[in-house]
Parts: C-alpha cells; sequence; structure tokens
C-alpha cells in the first residue's frame, strides 16, 4: 500500500502524558505512531528502554513503528519486539551486520526497517532490500526533533528506483512539514515521519491542532 502515512513522532510529545498524547494523536488521524529509542552513544540523546515501549503499546491502536538509535542493535532486538513494536528500524551504520540484523528482526515475527543516515549512500541497502519492509531516509542527523530539514530528494528516488516492485515502504524522518512533505513525496516516500510539525500548537486538552497539522503535512 503505497498510500501516505502520517507516522507523528512522540518525541515531541508531553513526556509525563503518552498515553493521552498517543490516543490523542491517532484521534486526530495519525496512520502510525513514531517511537524514537536513543542509545546516548550511537545518537547524542536518550530516550525510551523496552518497560517504556511496552507502556506506550496499550494506547497505540494503529501500528507502533520502533526507530532503533542505538548501537550495538542486537542485543535488543528482542526486547523491542516483546515490548509490542509492530516494526523495528535499525541503523545500517550502527554495526558490521546489517543483514544479520534484519534476518534477526525477521524471526521475531516483526515488520524490519533499515534507516539510512544522510551521510550514507543509497548502495549501502541495496543488498538487503529482500529483507526489509521499510527504508527509512534521514533527512535530520538523528538525535533531537526539531531540526532542519536536509535535502535527500535525490537518494529517494534512487532507492524507489532499487526497490522495483518489492514491497517496502520509503519512510522520511526529520524537518518532515507541510513545505517539505510534498518534495519527498514525489520522490518516492510513502511514510512521513514528523514530530515538531505535528504537535506543535495543540495539547491533549486541545488535540484539534494536530489534526490540523496532520492534514496540512
Ligand atoms: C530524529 C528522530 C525523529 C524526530 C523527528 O532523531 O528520529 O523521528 O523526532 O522530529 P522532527 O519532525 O521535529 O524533525
Ligand atoms: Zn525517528
Amino acid at each position: 500500500d503505497r498510500s501516505i502515512k502520517i507516522a507523528p513522532s512522540i518525541l515531541s510529545a508531553d513526556f509525563a502524558d503518552f498515553g493521552r498524547e498517543i490516543r490523542a494523536v491517532e484521534d486526530q488521524g495519525a496512520d502510525w505512531v513514531h517511537v524514537d529509542v536513543m542509545d546516548g552513544h550511537f545518537v547524542p540523546n536518550l530516550t525510551f528502554g523496552p518497560p517504556a515501549v511496552k507502556a506506550f503499546r496499550k494506547h497505540v491502536n494503529t501500528f507502533m513503528d520502533v526507530h532503533l538509535m542505538i548501537a550495538p542493535v542486537d542485543p535488543f532486538i528482542e526486547a523491542y519486539a516483546e515490548a509490542g513494536a509492530d516494526l523495528i528500524t535499525a541503523h545500517v551504520e550502527a554495526g558490521p551486520h546489517i543483514h544479520r540484523t534484519l534476518q534477526a528482526i525477521r524471526a521475531t515475527g516483526k515488520k524490519a526497517g533499515v534507516a539510512l543516515n544522510p551521510g550514507t549512500p543509497a548502495e549501502a541497502v541495496e543488498h538487503v532490500l529482500d529483507l526489509a519492509d521499510l527504508v527509512c531516509v534521514m533527512t535530520v542527523n538523528p538525535g533531537f526533533g526539531g531540526q532542519k530539514f536536509i535535502d535527500m530528494t535525490g537518494k529517494i528516488r534512487k532507492l524507489r528506483q532499487m526497490i522495483g516492485d518489492r514491497p517496502v515502504h520509503i519512510e522520511i524522518d526529520g524537518g518532515v512539514d507541510p513545505v517539505t512533505a510534498p518534495l519527498v513525496a514525489a520522490a518516492g516516500a510513502d511514510v512521513l515521519v514528523a514530530g515538531s510539525a505535528v504537535f506543535k500548537g495543540g495539547s491533549v486538552s486541545n488535540a484539534e491542532p494536530y489534526g490540523e497539522n496532520i492534514r496540512a503535512i
């Protein structure tokens, strides 16, 4: 299904109120919920361990997209699968064995994603496309929400060509807003992660702006 899906990143939600934030963005039209896991080592920020993700799961009725920005990643795949991820994405830069990592994600029964930092070429995933359900193209250097979009449309086009007929999503993560979304969608992306551009102007007690923001994207 290549229709455009919006995946709000709860990195921009109220950290004291995740359950209600997740339900609010889903009520307002989110297609997926994107969970950013950071280890303070692969990226310079710290977020959610498996128990936190397991707690989020109880509130997600759509599809929980777990983006692991951690290295090493293999020792934690099972824990995030058990926490209730529907899809687990690992970075190609997080270790020397992305092929093994994607096999390990699939072995848990979950969908598998592979992410590329801005400095990493499309060719880095060329030989694992049969093991992936999603390729995530980072359009910021991962670690924080609210950063400026880095244009990766050439990489997106190249990936769409490499993917061909395979049922592989292209997800864009970082700086997606109503201006940048059409550029990446035209280049072949179908899953748009957005944190600050979804949550800005709203709150759990005033969630309509979330819906307006999602529709604007
Ligand atoms: C960046 C994260 C993103 C981030 C997106 O490290 O992977 O998911 O939360 O936030 P915005 O949409 O604000 O760039
Ligand atoms: Zn992310």
